[in-house]
């Protein structure tokens, strides 16, 4: 039995020590990198010449390049969902904890993450190669339809959540890194490489707060763990739509981009498992409850069963149209 009655007692005893989390995995405001760091700067005399500047190296990439990089932008560009997600979470009082505790850490996680959306979108409307009209319905849309992924009002089962989620943007934006250095844009790499290191720093949070959870908690945070792994981490963008507001499959046209320029792949789904195993050391994990104990199995085993499924998933060949690129 946990010594402590249930997720609320958890969670606050958790929240004694948010100074020293935000400390180490927040990066103080002042000091810390923003947009317009690494853009033209509209003020100075040569921004028309940068511009054309970006505008050209922009040619140099790929059409699936750019659905992903849109993808990625709307996704990101959709964090009042997610603080608003967070917020509502049970053992989180917006007003009783007067910015105090967990309230804290969501204000402070969501200032870091809306430097993201800002900084993608920006570089997109310079680009001249995005249809900024219809990317921002397809924004409007994500974010007015809101989402459910699967975690109710749970901490336990939205730390997982965002321990899983951190990792696989920051496998993205790093990947996006990457093919621009190769298609050479050093500029558009750099952004999407700040971009995937914050995104670790905050995986590298979220993994800590579940960590301490399973000290805690360990039977409930296995099961939580457990519910979530076999519901399958549904991404954000899963929400997508374009223009004319049809509920379509744009989110699989957008998954098959990113697979096909190796961006985020089903392979890269089971790596993220397999490192959220290990870096909870759940297999060391006692003191489990029976139900807990079938948990900890069914996740030990889950990454091996996931992994021969994804060697038989065949990717389209074919580009779909997206209205997003100009
Ligand atoms: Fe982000
Ligand atoms: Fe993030």
């Amino acid at each position: 039995m946990s010594q402590f009655a249930n997720r609320v007692e958890v969670m606050s005893e958790l929240a004694k020590n948010m100074d020293a989390y935000v400390q180490e995995y927040l990066n103080p405001i002042d000091s810390n990198w923003q947009p317009s760091d690494m853009l033209p700067d509209s003020t100075k005399e040569n921004f028309l010449n940068e511009v054309k500047l970006l505008q050209e190296a922009a040619q140099e990439l790929p059409y699936d390049y750019w659905a992903v990089l849109i993808g990625d932008t709307i996704t990101e560009e959709a964090l009042p969902t997610y603080e608003s997600w967070l917020m509502a979470m049970d053992s989180v009082n917006q007003v009783e904890d007067q910015g105090q505790g967990w309230v804290q850490w969501i204000r402070s996680w969501t200032a870091e993450e809306n430097r993201h959306g800002n900084l993608l979108s920006t570089y997109l409307y310079l680009s001249g190669k995005v249809d900024m009209r219809a990317m921002a319905v397809s924004t409007q849309y994500l974010i007015s339809d809101g989402f459910d992924i699967g975690t109710s009002s749970d901490p336990y089962r939205n730390f997982v959540y965002t321990s899983f989620q951190e990792m696989a943007t920051n496998i993205s934006h790093r990947r996006t890194a990457s093919l621009a250095k190769q298609h050479g844009n050093p500029q558009l790499s750099r952004m999407c490489a700040q971009i995937a290191a914050d995104e670790l720093r905050h995986a590298k949070a979220y993994r800590r707060f579940v960590s301490e959870i399973f000290k805690l908690d360990p039977s409930e945070m296995m099961l939580a763990f457990a519910d979530m792994m076999k519901k399958k981490i549904v991404m954000p963008a899963h929400f997508l739509r374009e223009i004319n507001g049809q509920k379509s499959s744009l989110f699989e046209h957008f998954s098959d981009a990113a697979q096909r320029i190796g961006v985020y792949t089903t392979q890269d789904y089971v790596t993220i498992m397999q490192g959220l195993i290990q870096d909870w050391e759940v297999e060391k994990i006692t003191g489990l409850n029976d139900a807990a104990e079938k948990a900890r199995d069914y996740v030990a085993a889950l990454p091996a069963r996931l992994e021969r499924l994804a060697d038989r998933i065949k990717i389209p060949e074919l580009s779909y149209p997206f209205t997003w690129i100009a």
